[in-house]
């Protein structure tokens, strides 16, 4: 499939824009600062905090925050179970039965899995895997190129 560009001014802070690449969603993701603090508690509840797994997790995604720049944050929309889109949930206490270290991210409605701004999954979900972050650049400040 071909590269998609994808113009960042238009995605407010706290807010995502879904694109398609390869017939699959991905998600662009403007993260807070508080968005971005809130990742850093989390690694005693994931399953692969530092993305450690082959196959998900390119090179340059290996931190914290899975990205290139800590406010962006872009990553395949499916969920590594069995394939469903999990739903953003950028509101703590959003969702009814979350651990309470679940300080948002994103949730599957088929069978639960919770992850967190990284795509990060939670220990003992049915999800096995974090979210597929895919090949990606910055060509300038406001643009970047998936693919
Ligand atoms: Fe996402 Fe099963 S497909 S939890």
């Amino acid at each position: 499939g071909a590269p998609v560009t994808v113009n960042l001014n238009t995605i407010a802070p706290g807010t995502m824009l879904t694109v398609e690449w390869q017939g699959k969603p991905v998600w662009i993701l403007h993260r807070t600062q508080e968005m971005i603090e809130g990742l850093k508690g989390n690694d005693p509840y994931l399953a692969d905090p530092l993305s450690d797994r082959p196959g998900f997790t390119p090179a340059f995604a290996k931190n914290i925050d899975r990205s290139r720049k800590p406010e962006w944050f872009v990553c395949v929309g499916i969920c590594t179970h069995l394939g469903c889109s999990p739903s953003p949930r950028f509101a703590v206490g959003s969702v009814a039965g979350m651990p309470t270290e679940w300080e948002g991210g994103f949730l599957c409605p088929c069978h639960g899995s919770h992850f967190d701004l990284a795509g990060r999954v939670f220990k003992n979900q049915p999800a096995p895997d974090n979210l597929e972050v895919p090949p990606y650049y910055f060509i300038d400040d406001n643009n970047i190129m998936v693919g």
